[in-house]
């Protein structure tokens, strides 16, 4: 049996939660369930306080879990990072009021900076030999400018819409951060199948979260260069059809490629283009 720990409230837990269903994990997640047994894995689900998960993967309270790794850095323990899982993608970074002048990190030299993350900022300005007094705060850090609490502030930017709202200017990015899945050391050794299992699993639904499938109508004439303008995993699959000198081709694309690759497959004559979603990807 894996204990996974999620989130119990917070960004991730919408993400963590479809992530395991699409694993095909059966979970029931009721409001205020602290734990909830997983039907047809060897799984316990553990909802616990973003904070605190580190700690309890850590100390083997908790196998596996999902988590930013943001906070992994911030409290410094010692668990596996597994599989990045691409969503939840955000910056630690430093910003200061739109009204005074910022050019390095130099100038933050004796000003108080507010932060949820003081071992991650501290490590930062220790690299950049910039002595600063660190103020904790546990939330709505980018108000502490305003209310004349520090000069500057060290804080999550995702969207940038709470420093826009708050007059304030992102200036360096100390950390780059996703989701990840984390495991305890010796869990990974005593839960090896069940663990492999699961990680096999969410690889192949990150993967084809990645990808997107592609069908289309060419010429056979033009068939080498539409399958020069397709990267895929393999080459493509060509399925003839019924109608003479034609052909379908088959593939998958990354999804950032998709409209440059549809352009190019118009110009060699392709024709019906279909783009699809994949739910998953073994290779
Ligand atoms: C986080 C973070 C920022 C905000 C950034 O707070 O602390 O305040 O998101 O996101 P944005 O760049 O898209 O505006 P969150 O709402 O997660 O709550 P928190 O204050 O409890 O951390």
């Amino acid at each position: 049996m894996i204990k996974i720990a999620i989130q119990k409230s917070g960004r991730l837990f919408d993400e963590s939660i479809k992530l395991l269903k699409e694993c095909g994990l059966s979970i029931d997640n009721g409001k205020g369930q602290l734990k909830a047994q997983v039907r047809n894995f060897p799984a316990e689900i553990l909802y616990l306080r973003n904070s605190d998960i580190p700690f309890y993967v850590e100390q083997g309270i908790a196998d596996l879990a999902i988590i930013g790794q943001n906070v992994v850095a911030e409290k410094e323990v010692q668990i596996e990072e597994l599989l990045t899982l691409g969503f939840s993608k955000c910056r630690l970074s430093i910003a200061t009021p739109r009204n005074t002048s910022y050019h390095s990190i130099t100038d933050l030299q004796g000003k108080r900076i507010a932060t949820s993350y003081p071992a991650t900022l501290k490590q930062y300005l220790e690299k950049n030999k910039v002595d600063a007094a660190i103020h904790l705060i546990n939330g709505s850090v980018e108000i502490a400018p305003s209310i004349g609490l520090a000069d500057a502030i060290c804080d999550l930017v995702s969207s940038g819409s709470t420093l826009f709202k708050n007059n304030l200017i992102e200036n360096e990015v100390i950390f780059k951060s996703q989701a990840a899945l984390y495991g305890n050391k010796d869990a990974l050794d005593k839960k090896k199948t069940d663990v492999e299992q699961l990680v096999f699993r969410m690889s192949s639904v990150i993967r084809a979260r990645q990808y997107k499938y592609i069908l289309f109508n060419i010429p056979n004439k033009s068939i080498d260069a539409a399958s020069a303008i397709l990267p895929g995993l393999k080459s493509p699959t060509i399925v003839p059809l019924i109608e003479d000198d034609w052909s379908s081709l088959h593939s998958v694309i990354k999804n950032d490629d998709t409209w440059d690759i549809i352009d190019q497959l118009k110009q060699v004559g392709a024709q019906g283009i279909l783009i699809s979603d994949m739910s998953k990807i073994v290779v």
